[in-house]
């Protein structure tokens, strides 16, 4: 087989690549190593960056993210017993976020893959690119036991933290960072209205809390915890005991309960592998860099990510300029660094750290104060909340 451009992995990098070249007319095959079921499985953070809304625009996926998306124009820092609200719309001169499940966006973009006829192959085994260093670049994988080649231009690889891309680059010629978080977060999902209409991120002298939502029907819950903790050990009283002492009172006494749906915990991780493009392989998404979850920017950045590797095909395709590839790697990385930070920092001001100090302790009181008392202030974080520009 033959295509323009193989995508590995069917996430929401490899699926909003796919329908934007589709879009554009530049023929694609995705694989992925596991179903479509399972892939609609996986929980995912659920905040949208207006450029992430566009995209899907662009990819003419995004009709039932204008109908049942909720606009949101602020959220809550909850320290000291209060709320203290950030005016998103008000400190970016009328940017907001839109809340929709990254499951929902998925599917979405499944859904319209199909319709457009566009090729996904699922439970592709042993996928592993080759020769991406030259003009000839394949893809070598097996599907019910037999080997199967795609020869392609180029190589997208949107296969995750954990994917075959990445590792198929040789050792010298990539570079990786990392800051790994002492904690974890565990996150319930419960069919119930949300305790505000805002979401509102808590740090709490017991551990970092998050309310945020998928609908006014469906709440999203997170709590810190330590790493080792097992989720079999936190029962639905137990979690909805410990979220209710680490909020404002008048969230507490609102919290409505019901048994959670799912539950799970996610280690926190900071990560960049640069550079992001070797030959005619690209890394896209999760598969280039991982953030921690305070502040949303996992499915964001891969959104940007995305925006830069089609511009790149688009002109080569259609002005025959390799200017947009060559820029590819320093392009996206520079927003990506961005979002490492913000997101670093997040972190760091909102949880409770195992070796805190007395010092460390008051710093962080000290930031907060500062962060919800100085418009300048509160304007940085407004600006990387709703997405630096791409
Ligand atoms: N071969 C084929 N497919 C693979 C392989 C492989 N060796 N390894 C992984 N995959 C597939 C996974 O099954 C998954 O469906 O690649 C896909 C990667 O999807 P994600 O992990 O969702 O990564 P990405 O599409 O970059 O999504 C961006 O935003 O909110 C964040 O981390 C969150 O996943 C999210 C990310
Ligand atoms: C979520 O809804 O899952 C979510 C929202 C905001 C975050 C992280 C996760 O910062």
């Amino acid at each position: 087989m033959r295509t323009q451009v193989a995508i590995i992995g069917s996430g929401p990098s490899g699926l909003l690549l796919g329908q934007l070249l589709t879009e554009a007319g530049i023929d694609n095959v995705i694989l992925d190593r596991v179903g479509k079921d399972y892939i609609l499985g996986r929980v995912r953070a659920g905040v949208l960056e207006e450029g992430t809304v566009s995209l899907m625009d662009k990819a003419k996926s995004s009709a039932r993210l204008h109908a049942e998306g909720l606009p949101h124009d602020g959220f809550s820092l909850a320290f000291d017993g209060r709320d203290h609200r950030i005016d998103l719309h008000g400190l970016t001169g009328g940017k907001r976020v839109v809340i929709y499940g990254q499951t929902e966006m998925t599917r979405d973009l499944m859904a319209h893959r199909e319709q457009s006829g566009a090729l996904t192959i699922y439970d592709a085994a042993n996928v592993q690119p080759h020769d991406f260093d030259g003009a000839a670049p394949y893809l070598i994988y097996e599907k019910d036991g037999i080997s199967h080649r795609i020869d392609c231009d180029f190589i997208a690889g949107c296969d995750g933290f954990h994917g075959v891309s990445r590792k198929s680059v040789p050792e010298k010629s990539i570079r990786s960072f990392e800051k790994v978080y002492p904690f974890g977060w565990l996150g319930v999902l419960a069919e119930v209205a949300p305790v505000n209409h805002e979401l509102v991120y808590a740090n709490h002298p017991r551990g970092f809390a998050l309310c945020s939502m998928r609908s006014m029907t469906r709440s999203r819950y997170y709590i810190q915890c330590p790493l080792d903790e097992k989720v079999e050990d936190w029962s639905d009283d137990r979690f909805w005991d410990e979220l209710r002492l680490r909020l404002p009172a008048h969230h507490a006494e609102a919290l409505v309960m019901a048994p959670s749906f799912e539950k799970s915990i996610a280690p926190l991780r900071s990560f960049v592998a640069e550079p992001m493009r070797f030959g005619r392989l690209f890394l896209v998404g999760d598969a280039a860099h991982i953030v921690p979850p305070t502040g949303a920017k996992g499915l964001n950045l891969a959104a940007s990510d995305v925006h830069y590797l089609f511009s790149g095909l688009g002109e080569h395709y259609q002005n025959h300029s390799s200017a947009g590839l060559e820029a590819y790697s320093s392009r996206a990385l520079a927003r990506v660094w961005k979002a490492v930070r913000f997101s670093w920092w997040m972190t760091t001001m909102m949880h409770r750290f195992p070796d805190t100090s007395d010092f460390d302790q008051k710093i962080q009181e000290a930031e907060l104060d500062y962060l919800t008392h100085s418009h300048a202030a509160s304007t940085a974080l407004a600006e990387n909340y709703v997405g630096l520009p791409f």
